[in-house]
């Protein structure tokens, strides 16, 4: 099945009132298991490369994003390539060239002024390069190892009337919006403020992204998607259960050198944790418990 275009996926998934999970890309093995759990799901997925998982493969995407690409053509179901957390205008403009058809430019750090000139330049760019793009307003706390932000500090909740005037004036295709979750997070306690995000579908007519949904619990994550969110990211979920299955089998085999043996367990047990989160989404499956895979 050819690559699935980002843009269509969500947008089919808003006008049903449903959300496409997008799990964040590693390792081949996280790409392989995304495809595999949303095969046994029988759901379309996104699988997205992050600009840090980018610098991790020694700052090159093309190895990792075309794999991820030859992953998503081989699979049953519809499955897009999006390049998460773009920071750099360089890494951006090798986008089109590796497979992706979308980009999250991510200029929330900046003062509101300066994001809004960044993304709208981004967003130029990348709309002429036939590229859907998602912005982030407010900050979805908890990127690289900083704590997450407290509720009430400048920024740690969109404003639905700023987030307004934003995509106008930026021309983004989708929104992630600060409504309470973080990154990062290896327990589901992540609370979000659904009265906010009811006021942000209100106010925007475009699809919005839910980040940092390791941490928010199941019940919470069907309520965001009632409430408007069309895309739901989900990465250190897969990590905690690919790192819990190879901690698990090296430590009962201290003389496992294949890493066959232990990458396979790890790539498993991810496969079960998206089947599990795409089950969520869609209504109809068990609770996402266990990550660490049977034995
Ligand atoms: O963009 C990626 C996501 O926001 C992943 O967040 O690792 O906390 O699930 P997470
Ligand atoms: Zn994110």
């Amino acid at each position: 099945m050819p690559l699935a275009a980002t843009g269509d996926l969500v947008a089919t998934a808003a006008a049903e009132h449903r959300a496409v999970a997008a799990f964040n890309v590693i390792t081949l093995e996280h790409a392989e298991a995304i495809v595999e759990g949303a095969e046994r799901a029988g759901t379309p997925v996104i699988l997205q490369i992050s600009e840090n998982a980018v610098k991790f493969h020694h700052g090159r995407p093309g190895p990792l994003a075309r794999a991820a690409a030859e992953a998503a053509q081989q699979a049953g179901v519809r499955v897009a390539l999006h390049l998460d957390h773009v920071h750099s205008a360089s890494l951006l403009h090798q986008a089109a060239d590796c497979g992706f058809s979308s980009v999250m430019f991510d200029a929330s750090r900046l003062p509101y002024e300066e994001n809004v000139a960044a993304t709208r330049s981004a967003a130029l760019w990348a709309h002429r390069h036939g590229l859907w793009v998602e912005a982030e307003l407010g900050q979805v706390g908890g990127k690289n190892g900083e704590e997450p932000l407290d509720a009430h500090a400048p920024g740690a909740r969109t404003d639905p009337d700023e987030a307004r005037a934003y995509v106008e004036a930026t021309g983004v295709d989708a929104l992630a919006v600060a409504v309470g979750s973080s990154h990062a997070m290896t327990a589901r306690t992540a609370r979000l403020d659904h009265g906010l995000l009811g006021r942000l579908s209100e106010a925007l007519d475009l699809p919005l992204v839910l980040h940092g949904s390791s941490g928010v619990p199941d019940a919470e994550l069907r309520q965001a998607v009632t409430g408007g969110i069309s895309k739901i990211n989900i990465g250190t979920a897969l990590n905690t259960a690919m790192t819990s299955a190879v901690r698990a089998h090296l430590a009962d085999d201290p003389r496992a050198v294949d890493p066959r043996g232990y990458l396979g367990l790890g790539r498993t047990a991810m496969s079960r944790t998206v089947a599990a989160f795409v089950g969520v989404l869609e209504g109809a499956a068990a609770p996402v418990v266990a990550q660490a895979p049977a034995r």
